[in-house]
């Protein structure tokens, strides 16, 4: 029996490949692959609707319409197209409790799973979201590198790997487009950290950019066939992204890339620049500060811009459209119908997202049979993070936490108690139907009324809770003030936070006390929704009682969008209690699960990190837990690396990243034994925050220097000597694997490593098999080592299976200085396979003749 995945399935160019001593000889260096091209109807369909525009016109389409909107042209048959992010979910124009969307486990954990079937088949599950809520373009896959784990949009990207990005971007993008839904991949490129994010210019060798950073947006131009790209804010060599010679060279004279690319969120700055630029969309639209529009016809009449430049752009626009079904007369294909309810793929793919970095056997898997009474424990065991800040947040129609997974899971029979143990909230948590009703209607909730400048109520609406956004909404374009209300139920005895988060002018009374009075503003013009500014005060308060709250949100009339957050924080003064307890019921308990994580401080767009540590008391909950429960499992809930410093004291870890909505059913699998915890870690996991190989992403005078070139990662570890936590590529299953023996074979043109494994424990289970080449002795620098491909393997207990793993000919390539492409150095490489970067027990050496081409 034998079983493969995860393979590269395009053609390679290998000559010969010797049998006996795996030697081959490439005929050139990496061809050209054409993604696929549009169909010839499309294209006589887009140059016919083309020829019918004047300059005006065509440039209209060139911004958007509104926030998340592309222009339409009724004369030609094009609607609107609607762009919205991406990537863990479909988020929607509306993105509130009336119109959820289903929550994916985040990318990073996507990653983890090293399974590009499942990730096509979450593509699917996008496709349908998206046209559940009129969305033609989703803004994903987020393909910049893990080059830090102080990256605040560390938990929205992959890998540290170009490899296992760019495949398992590519996976998605398939599974997304299949459906007619264009995927946008983004932040082409560099746009690995948030700090100084608007403007930052990365500086780093040609080679770097090409052979590590370019190369995941290669693989998903290439092999994914993406539609459409997006522009990061950032520069590169002093250019910023809108404006670079990147969009033409290599993205479109090399790669082919045939679709628009669209702008990040007002990250066009210039007329002529970003037009002269392969630029295709700048978003959103419209506005008078918008730099495309009349000045860009302008730019275009004073012959600043060239007509054909202006026509290229079109013309993408427009092959988007047909693709995705928005110009008439072109039906995309439809999304397949999703073969399981999304719940029952999102519990499966938060699962096989999972890590079990440490397992000593004493506590798990869970025998609910065997159990009489567990204690789940942390900040986040109840009220859990299932996803990353930012962009990247969708409100999910239900969310199942690790304490409510695991009390459904170990049943009647088992007694589960619960404490938080520390307190980690940082923001202002929004006000939930569960804490306010609407005074009017006595409903859950708050009542929300829009005022026009007379001070007329234009509109009511009731409102499940406090967080509240309207974008490219007609009512707000005609008010000038929002006031929300609702009576607060108070549960607990002790000072309460109450306030706001929101940019503007803001009065929050509680029963008619002032509590904020104020201007709230922000140099960020994403800030008012990513990470608003907060206000609040704190309120002594009573359990039993109720306190109505009236906040009055001012603004200037014909303003399309706004938002805020209406926010209660319960006490925070029981931490030395909570800790106590938390302790008493692990004492009292036969298994210690402790949920820790990180807060909305951390992980999320528009800021890094500033450490590496579980925020809180959290580290000391861990020890107090672990000394008095050997049985101590610790859950780590978070989107990025943190340090574990009792790592060696605890039973067993496991790592759940942000995994949607399913995160307490998938849990629950995992912990019971039901499922195996599927993840391998994408990226190196440090033990330190002053290891040697741990990069900042802090600017010097608005310049980050990518010095470490090519050795990104675990690349960087092994030239380093230095030893992390834990290794890229490292994850425990529930079985055992003992690698029995590799041959290399010629397949197809390509190269592959046919590797033997035998599962040497008790119960079946599925292997993650890396394969890594090194080149001692060569006249060209490359790193210790790098992936060159992965596969994975599923055997029954005892049984042992065979698993090619392909390593395509591109693998042995670097990116020359000299040359300006890739290239191949003849000789010897070493090529490992094992179950980690630091596990590669087989080894071989394949020979690369000389091509012959001088
Ligand atoms: C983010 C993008 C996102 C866009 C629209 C930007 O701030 O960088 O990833 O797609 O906003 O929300």
């Amino acid at each position: 029996m034998s079983q493969a995945n995860g393979h590269d399935d395009r053609t390679l160019p290998l000559s010969s490949v010797d049998e006996a001593s795996g030697a081959f000889e490439p005929l050139e260096t990496t061809p050209m692959h054409s993604p696929r091209a549009p169909d010839a109807h499309i294209l006589e369909r887009v140059e016919a609707a083309l020829a019918e525009l004047d300059l005006e016109r065509k440039v209209r389409l060139l911004t958007g319409s509104g926030f998340w909107r592309t222009a339409a042209e009724p004369a030609i048959g094009l609607r609107e197209m609607v762009l919205c992010d991406g990537p863990a979910g479909v988020r929607g124009e509306r993105f509130d409790e009336r119109e959820p969307s289903a929550s994916l486990p985040c990318p990073t954990a996507l990653a983890a799973s090293w399974d590009e079937d499942l990730v096509e088949r979450l593509g699917g599950l996008l496709a349908v979201e998206a046209r559940r809520k009129h969305v033609d373009v989703v803004l994903g896959p987020t393909v910049n590198l893990q080059r830090s784990p102080y990256a605040g949009r560390h938990f929205e990207c992959y890998s540290e790997d170009p490899l296992l990005s760019g495949r398992i971007g590519a996976a998605l993008v398939r599974g997304v487009q299949a459906g007619g839904v264009a995927a946008c991949v983004k932040h082409f490129t560099a746009n690995d950290s948030e700090t100084e994010r608007y403007s930052v210019d990365v500086r780093m060798s040609r080679r770097a950019l090409h052979e590590v950073h370019l190369a995941p947006f290669e693989e998903i131009v290439r092999a994914g066939g993406v539609w459409a790209l997006m522009a990061a804010y950032n520069s590169v060599d002093g250019v910023t992204m809108t404006e670079s010679p990147l969009l033409e060279t290599p993205l479109r004279t090399e790669w082919g890339f045939d679709g628009p690319a669209v702008s990040d969120w007002f990250a066009t700055r210039s007329t002529e620049g970003a037009a002269s630029a392969e630029l295709d969309l700048a978003m959103p639209g419209p506005g008078p500060d918008r730099p495309w529009g009349a000045a860009l016809v302008a730019a275009v009449r004073a012959g600043l811009v060239p007509r054909e430049a202006v026509d290229r752009k079109v013309r993408r626009l427009l092959s988007l459209a047909a693709r995705v079904g928005a110009l008439a007369g072109i039906a995309p294909p439809a999304p397949a119908p999703l073969a399981s309810e999304p719940a029952v793929l999102l519990r499966e793919a938060a699962a096989a997202g999972m890590v079990l970095l440490r397992d000593t056997g004493a506590a798990l898997p869970l025998d609910p049979g065997t159990l009489r009474r567990v204690a789940v424990l942390g900040p986040n065991a109840d009220t859990a993070r299932i996803q990353g800040g930012g962009s990247a947040t969708v409100v999910p129609p239900y969310t199942i936490g690790p304490l409510a997974g695991l009390r459904a899971a170990l049943g009647p029979d088992v007694e589960v108690t619960h404490g938080v143990g520390a307190r980690i909230r940082h923001r202002l948590p929004a006000v939930t139907g569960a804490d306010v009703h609407d005074p009017k209607t006595g409903e859950r909730g708050l009542w929300v009324r829009f005022i026009g400048p007379g001070g007329e109520v234009l509109h009511e609406e009731a409102r499940g809770g406090g967080r509240l956004l309207w974008l490219d909404d007609p009512i707000v374009a005609r008010a000038v003030a929002i006031e929300a209300i609702g009576v607060l139920e108070v549960r607990e005895d002790g000072p309460h936070r109450i306030g706001v988060a929101g940019v503007g002018r803001f009065r929050l009374l509680a029963d008619g006390i002032p509590l904020v009075d104020d201007d709230l503003v922000t140099d960020d013009p994403l800030g008012g929704i990513l990470t608003p500014p907060e206000r609040w005060a704190v309120v002594d308060l009573k359990a039993g009682g109720e306190v109505e709250l009236h906040l009055r949100h001012d603004f200037e009339a014909e303003r399309p969008g706004t938002g805020f957050v209406l926010g209660v924080d319960r006490p925070a003064a029981h931490e030395n209690a909570d800790l106590e307890r938390a302790v008493a019921l692990a004492a009292d308990a036969e298994v210690a699960i402790v949920v820790v994580g990180s807060t909305e401080e951390s992980d999320s767009e528009g800021r890094d990190r500033a450490h590496l540590s579980l925020p809180g008391r959290q580290d000391e909950l861990i020890r107090r837990v672990a000394a008095v429960n050997p049985n101590t499992v610790v859950v780590v809930n978070a989107g990025s690396p943190v340090l574990l410093p009792w790592r060696e004291d605890v039973a067993a870890i496991l790592v759940s990243w942000f995994p949607g909505q399913e995160f307490g059913a998938a849990l629950a699998d995992v912990l019971l034994g039901r499922a195996e915890p599927g993840g391998r870690l994408p990226m190196t996991w440090p033990g330190r925050e002053d290891d040697p190989a741990v990069l900042s992403t802090i600017p010097t005078e608005g310049r980050l220097d990518y010095t470490e070139g090519i050795h990104l990662g675990y690349r960087g570890w092994a030239r380093a000597g230095a030893t992390p936590a834990y290794p890229f590529g490292h994850g425990l299953g529930w079985t055992t694997w003992e690698h029995v023996g590799m041959e290399t074979v010629a397949s197809d043109g390509g190269f592959v490593a046919r590797v033997t494994v035998r599962n040497t424990g008790a119960r079946a289970g599925r292997h993650v098999l890396q394969a890594y080449l090194g080149r001692g002795d060569g006249g060209v620098e490359r790193p210790v080592l790098w992936l060159a491909g992965h596969a994975s393997a599923t055997a029954a207990a005892g049984a042992e299976v065979i698993v090619d793993l392909r390593v395509p000919a591109r693998a042995f390539e670097y990116w020359s200085e000299e040359t300006g492409r890739r290239e191949s150095e003849p000789g010897t490489y070493t090529l490992r396979v094992g179950g980690s970067s630091a596990d590669l027990p087989l080894r071989t050496t394949v020979e690369v003749h000389p091509t012959g081409r001088s």
